[in-house]
């Protein structure tokens, strides 16, 4: 089974066909290039981790814009947009801090994130796996941007779906025990899953789903998330594919959401005090 986390391209490009003796061991060699530049970039991100600890926030966000030239970065001091720019339901209103991610670039993002993924898996049947309750509307999106490059392109593949609920937050913190609620997921046996979840933070409920997953004995999985959270409570885990790179806030809408509220809100966006206390259980 493949379990890749790169973000850096190796790919070879196309004008560069290279001698024939360097062809014959060219894919030793890029699964070589590939583990070399993962081990750099952990030991950046151990690095990193260290100076935030250290000597506080702009050198490590320096190297988070080295290191993640595949992802939006939005950074500590971007506070978002002025909810009264956008079009906010009445019933949060007075919820809403800040507009943080407009839905536009969502969809945007979502649609060159489609492209990436099926450049790299698009060569065989994909289950994509979504994680509820959070991740059903990127889920959506991201498909219906696959479903259009099936479409539309030289070669198409077949998608199958697949759901998994995990619940592992309360109020705005993390619960202790992660609850997995999963189908029967024996159709992942032998194939290439795509994970697609809405926020990472500590990657603690990511690696006890792909613990579980990993006993359908897929052939494969990458694992996409819309959201990373930069924060010094991770280790360092990174999925392969990521939609923006935020700052440490709990952030809602675009179906994430605080005690099941904010689902139903277009944008993601900041919460007021006030709001996290009208809706503590
Ligand atoms: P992790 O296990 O620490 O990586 O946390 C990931 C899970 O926590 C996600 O699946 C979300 O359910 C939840 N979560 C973390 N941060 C936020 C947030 O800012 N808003 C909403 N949910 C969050």
């Amino acid at each position: 089974m493949e379990y890749s986390a790169g973000t850096i391209d190796l790919s070879p490009q196309s004008d560069d066909l290279g001698s024939p003796c360097l062809n014959r061991h060219r894919p030793l060699l890029q699964v070589t290039v590939k583990k070399l530049a993962l081990f750099i970039q952990t030991l950046v991100f151990y690095d990193m981790k260290k100076t935030v600890t250290k000597t506080g926030k702009t050198a490590a966000l320096t190297y988070w814009v080295v290191i993640n030239c595949k992802t939006i970065l939005i950074k500590d001091e971007d506070s978002g947009y002025n909810k009264n720019l956008f079009c906010i339901p009445k019933h949060y209103e007075e919820d809403i801090e800040r507009v943080f991610i407009p839905h536009g670039l969502i969809l945007d993002r979502t649609e060159r994130l489609a492209r990436d993924i099926m450049q790299d898996m698009g060569s065989h049947h994909i289950v994509a796996l979504c994680v509820l309750k959070g991740g059903y509307k990127f889920f959506a999106d991201l498909l219906d941007h696959i479903k259009a490059l099936n479409q539309n392109g030289d070669k198409s593949v077949p998608v199958t779906v697949d759901f998994v609920k995990i619940k592992s937050y309360c109020n705005d913190s993390p619960t202790e025990k992660i609850s997995i609620v999963g189908e029967e997921l024996s159709a992942l046996n032998g194939k290439n899953v795509l994970v697609v979840e809405d926020i990472i933070e500590t990657g603690r409920t990511m690696k006890a789903l792909l613990s579980k997953l990993k006993d359908y004995e897929p052939k494969m999985i990458k694992v996409v998330s819309l959201l990373i959270k930069m924060t010094n409570r991770s280790p360092g885990y990174r999925p392969d594919y990521i939609g923006f790179e935020i700052p440490d806030k709990f952030v809602v809408g675009y179906a994430l959401d605080y005690n099941e509220y904010f689902r139903d809100l277009n944008h993601i966006c900041i919460l007021k005090e006030k709001a996290k206390e009208k809706y503590k259980i």
